[in-house]
């Protein structure tokens, strides 16, 4: 095992922010991962697993070791005449999964094309697009204990998914690596192309018999146009979650302002686009200092370069609290502020 010493993390971060790390490894095996739990010098040192990078934001040097996961490896477990079991290893790309899974004709994660990150960071936050989530496919996740090194095995409901969340991001933050995923895709694919902006690409590319692939390209053409790619300009997808707001809150809202959007949930609340909110305060497009709120998507916060950590944070504090004080609804960042 190799273990470089006072690293930069921007190559590894995909808001691009330049703070180091006192130690940082690869991990190319289970092996090499339970060696480091369980050998004594690394007993108390701080640990951080990175996958992508793609969902954190580094306010500072982080002092211990960094270690990023490099295990790769999709095989079939399972297979009936209309599904699929696919274990994926959590170092492999997750956009990279995405085209080999449409290759071969198993549907259920098109709508997920050109997400950033690897497929191990994807249930932490139960990654999400255009109408579907990752417990959609879901099948169960292998992974190891940073304390005791010992493997588990987490079911569906273990995993506790929910928008944006799992038990991941809650009461065992920091205490698993994710090894593998298995998804179960469906040989019969069912499309999913109840959201709008899908069904108008899709108009637009002609394409009156959907299938797989012409989701995905679909997907791909809406993300392009509008996210920032972060190998271009720094940032990590949408920075903060869209709000839960009460019937009557919303009600008293829409009073105040007819159009603005929002989506009923099956409890009743309804939930409203972040990116409208940001944009009725002001901000869509604005920068400031080294970052901003981006021109085509304001929910996204991105790095013109050389921004820190704390100048983004800032900035996300300014626009938390301007939309606070105009419509009373506090958005809760989605990107993991270290
Ligand atoms: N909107 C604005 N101004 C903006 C942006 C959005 O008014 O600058 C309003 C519009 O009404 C638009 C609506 O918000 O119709 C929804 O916008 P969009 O379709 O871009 O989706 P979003 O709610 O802003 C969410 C996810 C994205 C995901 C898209 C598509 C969250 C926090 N974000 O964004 O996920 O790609 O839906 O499904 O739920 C990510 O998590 O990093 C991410 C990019």
């Amino acid at each position: 095992m190799q273990v470089l010493q006072n690293v930069s993390l921007k190559p590894y971060n995909t808001f691009g922010i330049d703070v180091r790390a006192t130690y940082l490894t690869e991990v190319f095996t289970i092996e090499e991962l339970r060696q480091i739990i369980l050998n004594n010098e690394w007993e108390r040192v701080p640990k951080l697993i990175l996958g992508g990078g793609s969902n954190i934001l580094f306010t500072k040097d982080f002092e211990g070791l960094v270690i990023l996961n490099r295990m790769k490896g999709i095989q079939v477990r399972e297979e009936t005449d209309k599904h699929v079991w696919l274990r994926i290893m959590g170092g492999e790309v997750w956009h990279e999964l995405v085209v080999y899974a449409i290759q071969h004709g198993w549907g259920g994660i098109e709508n997920l094309s050109l997400i950033p990150g690897l497929v191990g960071a994807a249930p932490m936050q139960n990654i999400g697009a255009y109408g579907v989530e990752l417990e959609k496919v879901f099948d169960s996740l292998e992974a190891v204990d940073m304390e005791t090194a010992d493997i588990k095995t987490f079911s569906k409901a273990e995993c506790a998914f929910g928008y944006r969340e799992s038990v991941f991001k809650k009461e065992l933050k920091g205490r698993y690596f994710i090894l593998s995923v298995t998804l179960r895709l469906d040989k019969q694919p069912v499309l999913n192309t109840s959201y709008g902006d899908i069904k108008q690409t899709l108009a637009d590319m002609r394409v009156h018999e959907p299938n797989i692939h012409s989701v995905s390209e679909a997907v791909i053409k809406i993300r392009s146009s509008k996210l920032p790619n972060p190998a271009e300009i720094g940032n990590a997808g949408s920075f903060f979650k869209n709000p839960e707001i009460s019937k009557e809150q919303f009600e008293s809202l829409v009073a105040q302002y007819p159009v603005m959007p929002s989506y009923p949930l099956p409890n009743g609340n309804l939930k409203i686009p972040a990116g409208w909110l940001i944009e009725q305060c002001g901000w869509k497009g604005k920068q400031v200092g080294h970052t901003g709120s981006h021109a085509k998507q304001a929910l996204v916060l991105v790095n013109y370069g050389g921004a820190s950590g704390n100048e983004v944070k800032a900035l996300a504090d300014d626009i938390r609290q301007s939309v606070q004080d105009r419509f009373g609804i506090d958005i809760v960042p989605e990107v993991n502020i270290v």
